[in-house]
C-alpha cells in the first residue's frame, strides 16, 4: 500500500482531474456521489496527516475566516468594459469603422454569448492562483481571492506548462437552476429572495464570509486576458483554446465568423440558443479574432475598438392582475402569488407570478386590478416588474398584511430579521401537503406512485396528516380502496413503494425530515458524519458548525428541529414504523482486500456487472477508481473489446485483470451483512 503522502497526492490529482472533466470539458467520468466519496477520503487522510496540508488542496474550497472588509488592489492592466449595441445596423456600423481603421487588412470575428454575471480578474503566477479581483472602477478592485477559491470550477493550479504570469478575465455567475434553488431556500428560511441570477451572483461574491460563499451555487467562465508574461496568443480563438488547456472554463458555443454577414447569423443563433445556456445570457459579444490588431485599433476611455456587445432586452409584457392568492410552504412560509390574465412571455403562457413577500408588494405598490409589467427572471420564473399606475382603476386598495393562515386560519408571525410571514400551526394541512410532497420526492425518500393529487386526497379524507402516517396506511387499506379511481393494483403499488422506502439510505430520511435549509447534499454530508438519526439528534450546534458545509443558521435549524416536541414525536413514530435510522455499512465502510489503496482503471465492456456496480464493488474493496491510465495506475481491469487504455497499460507494464478476476476478489468469508450487500450485485 502506498504512503499516506502518495495517497493524498493521488487523490488530489484525481479530484483536480475530475473537476477539469466536469467543469471544463463537460464530460464527467464519475457521479457526484463518487466525487464526494473521493473528497471525503482526502479530507479524512488530510485530517490524519496535517503535516501534508496544502491550501491548494481540493478540500480547501470550503472557505476560511470571515473578513471585516475587502482590500482594494490596483489592476495590473485596467479592466475596461464594452460598447453596447441593440440592433444589427449598429453591428454593421462597427464593422465599417473597423474597415476604415484597418484598410486592406484581413480580419475575422469570434461571437460569444454575453454572460450576465460579475466581471472578475484572476492572477496566476507560475501556474498558481494568487489573486482574484472584482472590476471595481476598472483601475482598482476588491480582493475577493478567498471567495473565488471556493468556486470548484476555478483551478487553484493551472494544468500543464504554466507561464510566469497569466491574468484571465471573465464572469462569475449563478446558474439559473442554482438561482432558483437558492431563492427557494431563502424563501423557506424567510429571507428576501434575489431579483435575478446576476444580483444573486453579485451579492454572493461580495460576502465577507467565504464559508457562506462556498454554499452558493457559483460558477465562472473566462474569455479574456490582462497581464501576460511568458505567453502570447495570436488570435482570440487561440486564447480560448489556451485557457481551456490550462483548465479554465471558457464560454460555450463560441462561433468563428469570416465576415460581418456571418456575425449577423451567429447573433441570431446565439439568441435562439439562450434557453440552452446554464447561465443567464443577456446578449452576445463580437470580437475581432486577430489579437495582433488590438494595439493598432486601441480603445476609447471606456471600451476597446475591437469588440462590441450586442444586447438582447428581456421580453416584458403587460397584463392584468386578477387577484392575489397566498401559498403556504413546507416550513409555513406564506408566499403571495399574482394571479394574472394569461399572457405569452418568452415562449410560454404565464398566468401566475410570485410576488415573493409583503415587503415586495409594498415596495412595488401592487394592487388587485392593476395593469402590471411582467418578465421572466433568469428566463424561467415570471416576476412582476412594476405596476403601470396610469392604468390603475379608480377604486383599489393596498393588499393587506396577513393576520391568519389562509388554510388553517391559525395566527401567523414574523421572525426577527426575516421578511416572511409564517403560519405557526405545526399541523397546518397546507404545510403537511408540501411536507409530504417533499418527503416522498425523488431526492428524499423516493416513494413512487404518490403524486401531488393523491397526497391531497389522502389528506382530505384524513387517511394521513403527515409523512409518518404513510407507514400505517397499509392498516387502512380498505378505506384507501374507497378513494375514487384507486384500483387494488394501484393501492398495492403505493403501499409497496412505502414499505420499500423503510430500507432507504440514512441521508434520504435526513433530507425527508424537512429541516429548513438541509438539502440533499447537506443530508449526504450529515450521513457521512453521523451514524444514525439519534446521533444527529444529539449533536450540538458547535459540533454541527464544525462540519464542512454547515454555518450557524443551518446548525441552529438542525438543533431546533430535534428539540421541538412535535418533531420528536414525529421522528419517534417513523422509528416505531421501522424506517431505517442507521447509516448502512455500505455507505462508508470498505472491506480489507488486496485492492485497498490501489488506483484502478476500468475499461472495455463488462458482462457480469454493470459499470456502476463494478465501481461500487471496487470502492468497497478499498480501491480508488480513476478514468485514465497513467504511471500512477496500479491495476487495469479490462472487459471485452478493451482498446487504447489496455494498450497504454500494457506499454506501462501495469498489472491487468479480467472482470472475472475482480469478481473472484470478493471475499468469500464476508460477515453476513457484507455478504448481503454484495449479493445486491
Ligand atoms: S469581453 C475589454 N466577453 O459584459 C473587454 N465580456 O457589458 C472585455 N461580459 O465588461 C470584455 N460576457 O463583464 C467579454 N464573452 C464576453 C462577455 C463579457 C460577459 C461582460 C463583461 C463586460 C460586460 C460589458
Amino acid at each position: 500500500m502506498s504512503s499516506p503522502q502518495d495517497q493524498i497526492e493521488a487523490l488530489r490529482s484525481q479530484l483536480n482531474d475530475h473537476n477539469y472533466r466536469y467543469y471544463v470539458l463537460a464530460q464527467p467520468e464519475i457521479s457526484d456521489r463518487e466525487y464526494d466519496e473521493l473528497l471525503r477520503a482526502l479530507t479524512e487522510l488530510e485530517a490524519r496527516h496535517p503535516e501534508f496540508a496544502s491550501e491548494d488542496s481540493p478540500t480547501q474550497r470550503v472557505g476560511g475566516e470571515a473578513l471585516s472588509e475587502f482590500n482594494t488592489v490596483a489592476h495590473a492592466v485596467p479592466m475596461i468594459s464594452l460598447a453596447n449595441s441593440y440592433d444589427v445596423t449598429e453591428i454593421r456600423e462597427f464593422d465599417q469603422r473597423l474597415q476604415k481603421l484597418l484598410p486592406g487588412q484581413a480580419y475575422s470575428y469570434v461571437v460569444e454569448p454575453k454572460v450576465d454575471g460579475v466581471a472578475i480578474s484572476l492572477r496566476y503566477e507560475n501556474g498558481r492562483l494568487v489573486q482574484a479581483l472584482t472590476r471595481g472602477d476598472g483601475r482598482q478592485g476588491d480582493d475577493i481571492t478567498a471567495n473565488i477559491r471556493t468556486i470548484t470550477s476555478i483551478p487553484l493550479h493551472l494544468r500543464g506548462e504554466a507561464p510566469e504570469v497569466l491574468e484571465v478575465r471573465g464572469e462569475a455567475y449563478m446558474t439559473r437552476t442554482g438561482f432558483l434553488k437558492l431563492n427557494q431556500e431563502r424563501e423557506e428560511a424567510g429571507l428576501a429572495p434575489f431579483a435575478n441570477p446576476r444580483n444573486a451572483a453579485a451579492g454572493s461574491i461580495k460576502l465577507l464570509n467565504s464559508k457562506e460563499v462556498a454554499k452558493r451555487p457559483l460558477d465562472a467562465v473566462w474569455y479574456g486576458v490582462g497581464d501576460l508574461r511568458g505567453i502570447h496568443f495570436d488570435t482570440h480563438r487561440q486564447l480560448l483554446e489556451g485557457l481551456q488547456n490550462f483548465g479554465l472554463k471558457t464560454p460555450p458555443l463560441t462561433r468563428d465568423c469570416a465576415n460581418i454577414d456571418e456575425v449577423v447569423i451567429a447573433l441570431d443563433e446565439n439568441l435562439n440558443a439562450r434557453h440552452k445556456y446554464a447561465f443567464e445570457m443577456d446578449g452576445a459579444v463580437v470580437k475581432v479574432n486577430q489579437r495582433d490588431l488590438y494595439d493598432e485599433l486601441g480603445s476609447t476611455a471606456k471600451s476597446p475598438r475591437w469588440a462590441m456587445a450586442y444586447k438582447y432586452e428581456p421580453e416584458q409584457v403587460e397584463t392584468k392582475l386578477l387577484s392575489i392568492t397566498i401559498q403556504v410552504g413546507r416550513t409555513g412560509v406564506l408566499t403571495p402569488v399574482a394571479e394574472l390574465e394569461p399572457v405569452s412571455v418568452s415562449g410560454t403562457t404565464v398566468s401566475r407570478a410570485t410576488l415573493h413577500n409583503w415587503d415586495e408588494i409594498q415596495r412595488k405598490d401592487v394592487r388587485v386590478g392593476d395593469t402590471v409589467v411582467i418578465e421572466k427572471a433568469g428566463e424561467i420564473i415570471p416576476v412582476v416588474v412594476k405596476v403601470i399606475t396610469d392604468k390603475r382603476p379608480q377604486v383599489t386598495s393596498p393588499f393587506p398584511e396577513p393576520t391568519e393562515c389562509p388554510v388553517c386560519a391559525q395566527p401567523v408571525s414574523k421572525r426577527a430579521g426575516e421578511v416572511a410571514w409564517r403560519c405557526d400551526n405545526p399541523t397546518c394541512p397546507a404545510k403537511s401537503q408540501s411536507w409530504i410532497k417533499h418527503f416522498v420526492s425523488r431526492k428524499a425518500m423516493n416513494i413512487d406512485h404518490l403524486g401531488e393529487e393523491l397526497i391531497k386526497v389522502l389528506l382530505e379524507v384524513e387517511l394521513i396528516s403527515d409523512p409518518a402516517d404513510l407507514y400505517t396506511l397499509h392498516l387502512k387499506k380498505s378505506k384507501f380502496l374507497h378513494i375514487d379511481r384507486m384500483a387494488e393494483k394501484s393501492v398495492q403499488n403505493v403501499l409497496d413503494a412505502i414499505e420499500n422506502s423503510k430500507q432507504n439510505d440514512l441521508w434520504r430520511l435526513i433530507h425527508g425530515l424537512g429541516i429548513p435549509q438541509v438539502g440533499e447534499r447537506t443530508a449526504q454530508m450529515l450521513e457521512a458524519h453521523f451514524a444514525s438519526i439519534d446521533e444527529l439528534a444529539h449533536a450540538s450546534a458547535e459540533a454541527l458548525e464544525a462540519l464542512p458545509d454547515i454555518g450557524p443558521i443551518v446548525a441552529e435549524n438542525i438543533v431546533t428541529y430535534f428539540q421541538s416536541p412535535v418533531q420528536q414525536h414525529f421522528v419517534s413514530r417513523l422509528k416505531a414504523a421501522g424506517v431505517n435510522f442507521e447509516r448502512k455499512a455500505s455507505a462508508t465502510e470498505t472491506v480489507d482486500s488486496i485492492l485497498s489503496g490501489k488506483t484502478v482503471v476500468l475499461t472495455g465492456s463488462l458482462t457480469q456487472l454493470t459499470r456502476d456496480d463494478a465501481k461500487e464493488l471496487l470502492r468497497k474493496l478499498g480501491a480508488n477508481v480513476t478514468g485514465s491510465v497513467s504511471k500512477k495506475t496500479d491495476l487495469l481491469i479490462a472487459g471485452e473489446a478493451a482498446g487504447s487504455k489496455l494498450t497504454k497499460a500494457q506499454s506501462l507494464g501495469i498489472e491487468i485483470w479480467s472482470e472475472q478476476d475482480l469478481v473472484n476478489c470478493v471475499p468469500k468469508d464476508s460477515p453476513p451483512e457484507e455478504a448481503g450487500q454484495l449479493d445486491l450485485f
